[in-house]
């Protein structure tokens, strides 16, 4: 049976777990998501004062990764539909003294509120997955981006290699899910859930496939920690990625 990921119980499960969200992240990752999220930092840089979306922001610890390299001038957007996540968010980045350029703003991913061409780097960690329709999300969040600009998704994938494989299926299958449970006390199983989202979402060449059947272009992805995360990453064509691409198809 394929996991349940309509809109109100996605919300519902993220906001029932957003107290226990961020120990839980570090603690079921040994700190490793930290690194993920400074990897795609370092992997797709801002650029003079750029503005970025940070979608599907949680508790915003991608958008607060960006404000360390972020110019004077640059500001960035935390979009998510889960309220009890961006109440979180506003309170860690105003301890962090970053409340003046990052501003958190309650969205659906599938129908974003900003018009086209917005920011020039649109991200998105470990959320592209619960969206329920993650083509149109994809599509909204290429529609967001500048001509030139990119497009990251930070995802969980599944290491392919024995004996990493085995060892992380056990953990992420048996050991996360009683962890996670006895400690976020989820009414709707959100660390039973997290397994059964990851295995049926599509990683490697099939994201990518998807991300170009929705605008991008050179696309391409870079496996983290043995596998179990990926970042991938495309631009939105300006006038000479358009002439590049049409020149290597003659
Ligand atoms: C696993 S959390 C990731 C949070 C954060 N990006 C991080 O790196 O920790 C997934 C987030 O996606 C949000 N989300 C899921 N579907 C969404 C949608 N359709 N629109 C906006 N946010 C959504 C949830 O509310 C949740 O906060």
């Amino acid at each position: 049976m394929t996991v349940d990921k309509s809109e109100s119980r996605i919300r519902r499960m993220f906001g029932e777990i957003a107290p226990r969200y961020d120990f839980l992240n570090h603690f079921l990752s040994f700190g490793i998501d930290k690194y993920w999220r400074w990897r795609t930092v370092r992997r797709v840089p801002p650029t003079g004062d750029a503005s970025i979306l940070d979608l599907c922001c949680g508790t915003g610890d991608l958008a607060l990764a960006y404000a360390k390299k972020l110019a004077p001038g640059g500001r960035i957007l935390g979009a998510d539909f889960c309220h009890e996540m961006l109440v979180l968010g506003r309170r860690k980045a105003a301890r962090v003294g970053e409340a003046g350029r990052l501003t958190f703003v309650e969205a659906d991913a599938q129908g974003l509120p900003f018009p086209d061409h917005s920011f020039q780097i649109v991200c998105n960690a470990f959320g592209l997955r619960n969206v329920t329709d993650t083509d149109r999300g994809l599509r909204e969040m290429t529609r967001v981006c500048q001509p030139g600009g990119q497009v990251a998704v930070l995802e969980f994938s599944m290491p392919r290699r024995q004996p990493m494989r085995g060892i992380y299926l056990w953990f992420f299958c048996h050991v996360l899910p009683r962890v996670g449970q006895a400690v976020s006390r989820s009414k709707l199983d959100a660390y039973n859930y997290l397994p059964k989202s990851v295995g049926e979402f599509d990683d490697g060449q099939a994201l990518c496939r998807r991300m170009r059947e929705a605008g991008l272009v050179d696309v391409r992805f870079w496996p983290m920690t043995f596998g179990v995360a990926t970042l991938y990453v495309g631009a939105k064509a300006d006038g000479r990625t358009q002439n590049a691409e049409r020149a290597d198809g003659v």
